[in-house]
């Protein structure tokens, strides 16, 4: 643990990447170490190597998956009041994760500064050094695991209407199919949101022909990893949760086989145009 105690705090948010200690860069797993304090959800703590002698004094804030902003002012708190705060997240903190909370949280406190009513807490957070760590993304580690299907132009869009209307996310399936982006959909199932993957795979269809290479990703990075090559037309038939992510290929996305694999790739160039 550091000796960053007293003093000027440090917040910094992180992605250890979507699960194996592998693919959590150097830099991140030195903060970690070096951290008195480590806040995140269950999930992704439970992720996070065994804790070194060294570390024994750690306190670790536990909270629900939920709570972004009372996560993220905690921590700021924490910081404020000169501990070293490591916010962790999965994947990338900057992909529908906690490094959005924070910056917020800052942004409403640059937004109150100087206002008379401001509140107790956000001046003091303006003396916290805070950084954000990136991560492998979720998506970006499936697509490796079957070659290079997010290769050439591609969006990331998150089926979650917990923080932004349906209405929304239907607009942008449609402009991504439309535009011949790969879509990488996270978030893409629920208990209490069941039937949206069948309507934005509908969506989708009407811009991509059903043979669409289609890559599902469980558990990426984690032991009980499963990447399923198939096709738009079989997608709805998938295995899919929340631990899945669902990369839909564009209309130059290929398969082959070579040896005993099979590969997924979207090209980068694309055939000169007839004349
Ligand atoms: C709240 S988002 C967080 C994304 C994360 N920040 C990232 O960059 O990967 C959670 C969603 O990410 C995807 N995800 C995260 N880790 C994954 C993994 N190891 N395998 C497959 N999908 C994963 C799933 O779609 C899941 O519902």
């Amino acid at each position: 643990v550091s000796e960053h105690t007293g003093g000027r705090g440090r917040l910094c948010v992180v992605g250890i990447g979507p699960g194996d200690p592998a693919w959590c860069t150097p830099e991140v797993t030195q903060r970690l170490r070096d951290a008195t304090d480590l806040v995140g959800y269950q999930t992704y703590l439970d992720l996070l190597p065994p804790r070194s002698p060294g570390q024994a004094d750690q306190q670790v804030h536990v909270f629900d998956n939920r709570e972004e902003a009372e996560r993220a002012r905690v921590a700021l708190d924490l910081a404020a009041s000169g501990r070293d705060v490591v916010v962790v997240s999965s994947g990338d903190p900057g992909v529908f994760a906690m490094a959005t909370a924070v910056i917020e949280q800052l942004a409403l406190a640059a937004d109150v500064a100087g206002r008379t009513d401001e509140r107790a807490g956000t001046g003091a957070w303006s003396e916290v050094d805070v950084d954000v760590l990136p991560g492998v993304t979720a998506s970006l580690a499936a697509s490796a695991r079957v070659g290079a299907i997010m290769g050439h132009d591609h969006c990331l869009i998150s089926l979650s209407d917990n923080l932004k209307p349906w209405a929304v996310i239907e607009q942008r399936l449609d402009a991504a199919a439309r535009a011949d982006f790969v879509i990488a959909l996270y978030n893409p199932i629920s208990r209490h949101r069941p039937w949206q993957l069948g309507r934005a795979i509908e969506l989708v269809g009407t811009h991509r022909s059903p043979d669409t290479p289609v890559v599902v990703g469980h558990d990426v990075g984690r032991a009980a990893e499963t990447v399923a090559i198939l096709t738009l037309a079989a997608l709805p038939e998938a295995d899919v949760d929340m631990r899945t992510v669902v990369i839909i290929g564009s209309s130059t996305t290929r398969t082959f086989r070579y040896g005993d694999r099979e590969w997924v790739y979207t090209p980068r160039s694309y055939p000169e145009p007839k004349v």
